[in-house]
This record gives structure tokens, sequence and C-alpha cells, in this order.
């Protein structure tokens, strides 16, 4: 699921799979020193994680965003955004262009690191770790940008991930999840995924993610770009994938497939949350918060 994070920033340019691998390959042992994000974990340890299960204990959001201010170099996006996902909800995060929807995103996968507020995780607080660290917690980051291997082909692309999460002897299984979530992609096992539409490629990366069951998937502009039959096709992998157990944090701005999916809706406007609520109730306050486009 760190292809997908580290293509980010490369925008496409990777297509060596040894390069991806090198990226990909975060330490399995944590390398990190226990300091870089224990500080906080520590002080928090014994509220946060309480060995003692009873049934009755409330289950901690699986994403919490408290009070976060966050932004680029001297330039602020977000003012002190908070919201919480709990665990298996659909949440869509919505809103106009430009008013900081892509940076809570990268917040919520440790791309960018809030200025104030913290980050929590599965009740864990996350405030300041790397992205590695947010992808083994559960969270898994699906970006506008391609994330395959254009050189290989779409079941070369899908056993390397396979390989890495599930082990070999796990591959054939998750293939053929992945065949049924997405049909396009058998018929296809065989072609260079560099050579496929934008819309398959992109189903071809969600594969990718999907298979491993994260805690919380959160997409960004999924259907940006993409034909109709094809965003519904990506949407209807969404529900599936709810109902295996992920949360999810949707990202749009064309809002009828968020809203018919998600439960609930956060809309930003201006670095700051406006209003949140059912998504039931939200048809009249999303409608008037978008500008025309332009
Ligand atoms: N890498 C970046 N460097 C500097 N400013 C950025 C960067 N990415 C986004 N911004 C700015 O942050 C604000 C929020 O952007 P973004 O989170 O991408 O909004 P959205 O996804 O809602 O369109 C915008 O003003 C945008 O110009
Ligand atoms: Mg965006």
């Amino acid at each position: 699921m760190s292809d997908a994070q580290a293509v980010e920033e490369g925008a496409g340019t990777m297509t060596e799979p040894t390069s991806g691998e090198a990226v990909a390959s975060e330490p399995t042992a944590p390398a990190v020193p226990a300091a870089a994000g224990s500080k906080a974990q520590a002080a928090e340890a014994a509220p946060a994680a309480p060995t003692v299960v009873t049934a009755t204990a409330p289950q901690a959001p699986v994403l919490e965003l408290r009070d976060v201010v966050a932004g680029y170099g001297p330039f602020r996006a977000l003012f002190g955004v908070s919201f919480e996902v709990a665990p298996g909800e659909a949440l869509a995060l919505v809103g106009s262009n430009g008013v900081g929807k892509t940076t809570v995103a990268r917040v919520a996968s440790g791309l960018v690191t809030p200025t104030q507020g913290t980050v929590h995780v599965d009740g864990t607080d996350m405030t300041g770790a790397k992205p590695y660290r947010y992808a083994r917690a559960g969270v898994a980051h699906a970006t506008e940008g391609r994330s395959v291997f254009a050189t290989l082909t779409v079941e070369e692309n899908l056993a390397l991930s396979f390989g890495r999460v599930r082990g070999k002897r796990g591959v054939r299984e998750a293939l053929e999840q992945a065949y049924e979530l997405f049909p396009v992609l058998g018929e296809r096992r065989r072609q260079l995924a560099g050579s496929m539409s934008g819309g398959q490629q992109r189903m071809l990366s969600m594969a990718r993610v999907m298979v491993e069951v994260p805690k919380i998937l959160v997409a960004d502009e999924l259907s940006l770009g993409l034909a109709p039959i094809i965003v519904a096709e990506l949407y209807e992998a969404l529900r599936k994938l709810r109902e295996q157990g992920t949360a999810l944090l949707i990202v749009e701005q064309q809002v009828a497939h968020a809203l018919d999916l998600c439960d609930r809706v956060v809309l930003l406007g201006h670095g700051s949350v406006e209003w949140t609520g059912a998504s039931a109730d939200a048809g009249d306050v999303v409608t008037q918060a978008f500008e025309p486009a332009h």
C-alpha cells in the first residue's frame, strides 16, 4: 500500500519495479528510533490502549483528526479541522476546489504533518509519524495519480503487492479475489499495465490496496476524469470493501456517488469544517456550498 503513497510524489514516473520495491520496502522491523512517535504514544498509551477489553468498551474511531492545522511551508491550508471516522463507517469529505480536501487526505495518511493538533489511528496517537507507520496501522491511501508498474503485466503488478502482504502462498487466493472484484483485470491479466486505459489502471491500483483489507481506505478523487461506467464499477468495489469491514474516507468533488455510498458527510470550506451531518440531510447544504466551476 505504500506504493501509492510513494508514487504520488513521483507523478507517474515509476516504471521500474525494482525502484518501486525499494520505495515500498519499508523496514519490516521498525528501524525507526523508538523516540520517533512513541513519546506522545507513551504519554497516552495508558488510556488509549487498555489491555482489559470488556464487551461494553466503546471502539476507538479508526481515524480521528483533532484541531488539525497544516499547510505547505508558510502557507496554511487547514485551520483547525476535527472529525472522526468510526470503524466500518463511510464518510464523505466534500467541498469546492482548493478548500483543503487533499491536504486532509494527506494528513490522514501521514504524508503531511500537522503543525498543530493530533491524528489518531485506531486510538493510537500517530501525529508526526512517517507514512509507512500509518500504512502499517491500517491506513491505505488511494491517490488520484497512477500507482502501477507500467512495464509489468496486470497479474505481475497484483502478485507483487499481494506477495508482500500475504506471502507467496497467499497470492493465488488474493488474485482470485481481485478478479472477482474487478473482472476486467482478470480478462486483461496478461496485458502490460501501462497499455491499459486510465480507468483500468486506477482499478488495478485499487485492487492492490483492497485485497490488503485496510482498516480505513482514504480515496482521493477516485472518479476524476473517468467514464461514468468505470466510476460506477469503482464505487461498487468500494461497497464490497466496506462489507469486509474497511472504513472509508471518500474525498470527492462530484458528490452524488459519495453521498450515495457514505453515511455521513463533512463539508470543508476554506480549511475548516463548515458542516457535518448525515448524508440524507446533506443535499441542500452541499448544493449551496458549491460554487460554479470555473
Ligand atoms: N504541494 C503544495 N504546495 C503548496 N500549496 C499547496 C500544495 N498542495 C495544495 N496547496 C494549496 O493548499 C490549498 C488546499 O489544497 P488542496 O488540499 O489540494 O485542496 P482540494 O483538494 O480541496 O482541492 C490550496 O490553496 C492549494 O493551492
Ligand atoms: Mg484535491
